[in-house]
């Protein structure tokens, strides 16, 4: 058995071949929580038909993309600044604001940290405690946000956790934080995959506190993150003009233009994605509960939280089985303070998932 416990990450597949072996084509990843349905057909004609837009230059308005961003999100088209996934946006937000105290919800994704980090800013972390399921309500934010804070960071829904708060738990926060004059910077990279999003989307919202600054990707429910296209929405004048004095010229490229152009509007590919993954988080959630001894939390996102039995492998073994079979889960050490009888998977295809869980019911 290994005895390193690094956390890969679902982009780690170069670093799986070195340490493993394995090739990454060979490797299912149920890490990297992107849609296994591949992007928009329709999307992928209209680029097929003409790779000449290669050789231009895209819109430096970028019209076509954000209109087609505001009809999905019900945003105002005036509101959506583009950037190279929620990564950019994260930091180019992160350096605008630049505050000197912000509040972190977890546990969760390790990168909001990071770069708080970096900006040397005092970081309170608010965690969402495994005795509530990991949900934490609109209440309990406010009254553990300390006086003075700048921002609040709040994943939703939540990864790892899956946990998500409601649209009038959002409200809630949206008013309380806009009187405080508290920025709030909601990541929803994962929204899209809930049969529910226009409850927990904060999207809208942004037309009305603009306090509110909503990220959104489309690595993850487009299965697009080599295209690295996110936007962010607010309405806050001052971050909308600090976001356009900051960003280069063409920031997106003529493919992710042309691309996220048709993919918002593919209403056929974006119910198909909905579906599939509403039937397969069924099944995943129905088989992992069935194993004995393993607990599951509430699912919001395609991905779900799962602790080990107690007594049985830790989850950086239970990793270590698995990848030796090209199964690549995601085992939640790094994710703090989970520790190490956490796992992480996303929905796959079928298929996938039905070896998935049989590697696992023999595994544990
Ligand atoms: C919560 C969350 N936000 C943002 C990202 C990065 O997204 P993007 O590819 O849009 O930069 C990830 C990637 O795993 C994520 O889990």
């Amino acid at each position: 058995m290994k005895k390193e416990t690094t956390a890969f990450h679902g982009s780690d597949l170069e670093k799986i071949e070195a340490v493993y072996g394995i090739k990454k084509e060979n490797i299912i990843n149920f890490a990297a929580n992107v849609n296994p349905l591949g992007f928009s057909k329709k999307a992928a004609g209209v680029l097929a038909d003409d790779l000449s837009i290669i050789s231009r230059y895209p819109d430096p308005a970028y019209t076509k993309l954000k209109n087609a961003i505001s009809s999905y999100t019900n945003a105002d088209s005036n509101n959506i600044i583009l950037g190279n996934g929620v990564t950019e946006l994260l930091s180019l937000f992160l350096s605008i604001i630049n505050p000197l105290k912000a509040v972190v919800i977890g546990p969760t994704y390790s990168e909001y940290e990071k770069d708080l980090k970096r900006l040397g800013c005092e970081i309170c972390h608010i965690d969402a405690l495994e005795t509530n399921n990991f949900v934490l309500t609109a209440d309990e934010i406010l009254k553990q946000t300390p006086s003075g804070t700048d921002l609040v960071i709040l994943c939703n829904p939540n990864n790892p956790t899956s946990g998500a708060l409601r649209r009038p738990e959002l409200i809630k926060l949206a008013q309380a934080y806009q009187e405080s004059e508290t920025y709030l910077m909601i990541d929803e990279t994962y929204v899209e995959f809930s049969k529910d999003s226009d409850e927990i989307s904060s999207a809208s919202l942004t037309n009305h506190f603009d306090h509110l600054l909503v990220l959104r990707g489309t690595s993850k429910f487009f299965a697009t993150p080599g295209l690295r296209l996110g936007y962010a929405l607010t309405k806050n004048a001052e971050l909308l003009a600090s976001a356009k004095a900051m960003q280069d010229p063409w920031n997106i490229n003529s493919v992710a233009e042309t691309v996220g152009s048709v993919m918002f509007t593919d209403e056929e590919y974006i119910h198909l994605v909905q579906k599939t993954m509403e039937d397969e988080k069924t099944y995943v959630c129905d088989a992992l509960e069935k194993i004995d001894g393993m607990k599951i939390f509430p699912v919001n996102g395609n991905i779900v939280l799962a602790k080990l039995p107690k007594g049985s492998l830790t989850s950086d073994e239970l990793f270590d089985i698995l990848i030796r079979q090209g199964l690549m889960i995601r085992s939640c050490t790094s994710f703090q303070p989970l520790g190490n009888r956490f796992i992480r998977i996303c929905f796959m295809s079928h298929e996938d998932n039905v070896k998935l869980i049989n590697a696992m019911k023999d595994a544990l």
